[in-house]
């Protein structure tokens, strides 16, 4: 099933069940949020899922582009990426759990086909702020799902405060002999969707309290569960990176996880650079920056006459088209062709000065912040031209 349908299945199906679609999915949230992108499908969501009145009703599914940079040091796996769609359903204080958890079931089973005895569930088992997740266990139960109760991976919250609930997890079995282990105890078992039973918030004091009504949460990676369902060992080897796997290898030869890492942090640099950021040293820029820099830094190891003016124009616009962004490659290509300069230029100023003997020996801390200071040379940066790598 290819990515497209995947998208078109999930949003039809909960459209069947009287959900409305949100429209808008941009990775900027909303002005006075602390955060600097969105990172999960209900973070745009947030005052709704605290008791405000959703313009759309008490039923709601949505595709989420996410960024999470958390995860920036495991880009290189076969599951992680920077920029991420998150496929999600909510009820704000209209139906439950067990129905949310049903629900799935069915969509996994029936709408994307997958084998019921290849499903496992894990279920809140408790804790000294709150009772195991009882009606999820008994749900499970019902429809012959195997279920596994843990305490912290099954409990949900986008940050230290805010809304937040135990939750249910669903994997499925992608080895090639039947599982011997629980979904803790074995990798194959993969996760794919999420459902946060959102009844509690926390306090700044730390305490839970209930909000106002509650609420079920879920999320589901859309790269993971098309990598699951097209029987690809790893999200890069899906349609969704079938033009970047295409193009790359030919243009610039990388081991595999160097080009898993160039291909994740150009994509999400180029989405991010269409959601009109432009690099820079603080907030969203900064992230910015540090995906294009890691990119290069991976692509100069090779080769240093390597040039991202070489991308082919198709990869950008692939992107911006599969993201609904304004396919204007042009723009795109100057802002990552003036980063490559600067980055360029500053490599080239930081190999002069610490070619000067004062460097030669370990730097201490006032060699940093000399460098840093006097000259615009980063601590990461140093140490990379100094035999590590710039991050
Ligand atoms: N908000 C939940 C998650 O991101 C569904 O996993």
């Amino acid at each position: 099933m290819k990515t497209e349908n995947i998208i078109r299945t999930f949003v039809e199906f909960f459209e069947e069940q009287g959900h409305r679609r949100i429209t808008g999915s941009t990775l900027l949230p909303p002005k006075g949020d602390p955060v600097l992108f969105t990172t999960s499908g209900m973070h745009p969501l947030t005052p709704y899922l605290e008791g405000r009145r959703h313009p759309l009703g008490r039923r709601l599914v949505n595709v989420q582009r996410c960024l999470r940079t958390t995860d920036l040091d495991e880009v290189g796996d076969g599951s992680h990426l920077t920029v991420f769609e998150m496929l999600g359903s909510w009820s704000l204080g209209d139906y439950g759990g067990s129905l949310s958890l049903r629900w799935g079931h069915d969509l996994l089973v029936k709408g994307f086909g997958v084998d019921p005895g290849l499903l496992h569930a894990t279920v809140f088992g408790g804790d000294e702020d709150c009772g195991p997740d009882t009606e999820s266990l008994r749900t499970w139960e019902e429809l012959g799902v195997p279920v596994e109760l843990t305490t912290e991976e099954n409990w949900w919250s986008n940050g230290p405060t805010g809304p937040c609930g135990p939750d249910s997890e669903i994997f499925i079995w992608t080895g090639d002999t039947p599982p011997t282990s629980t979904p803790t105890g074995d990798e194959r078992w993969v996760e794919v969707w999420n459902h946060v039973m959102m009844r509690h918030r926390r306090g700044e004091d730390g305490t839970l309290g209930p909000l106002p009504r509650p609420n079920v949460d879920t999320g589901m990676g859309l790269e993971r569960l098309a990598a699951v369902l097209q029987g690809k060992g790893s999200v890069f080897e899906t349609d969704l990176f079938e033009p970047w796997m295409r193009s790359v290898p030919s243009l610039w030869p990388l081991d595999e996880p160097s080009l898993r890492l160039v291909c994740d942090h150009l994509r999400s640099g180029i989405v991010v650079i269409g959601e009109g950021v432009v690099p820079s040293n603080t907030g969203r820029g900064y992230v910015l920056r540090r995906l294009v820099r890691r990119a290069l830094t991976t692509l100069w190891r090779g080769d240093p006459s390597r040039s991202l003016g070489d991308l082919p124009e198709d990869l950008i616009s692939h992107t911006l088209d599969h993201f609904g962004q304004p396919v204007h490659t042009g723009p795109v290509r100057d802002v990552l062709l003036d980063e490559e300069r600067r980055f360029s230029r500053l490599l080239e100023r930081g190999r002069r000065v610490l070619s000067q003997s004062r460097f030669s020996g370990p730097l201490g801390e006032e060699d940093y912040g000399y460098l840093h200071d006097t000259h615009g040379l980063p601590r990461d940066l140093v140490r990379g031209l100094r035999g590590g790598t710039p991050g």
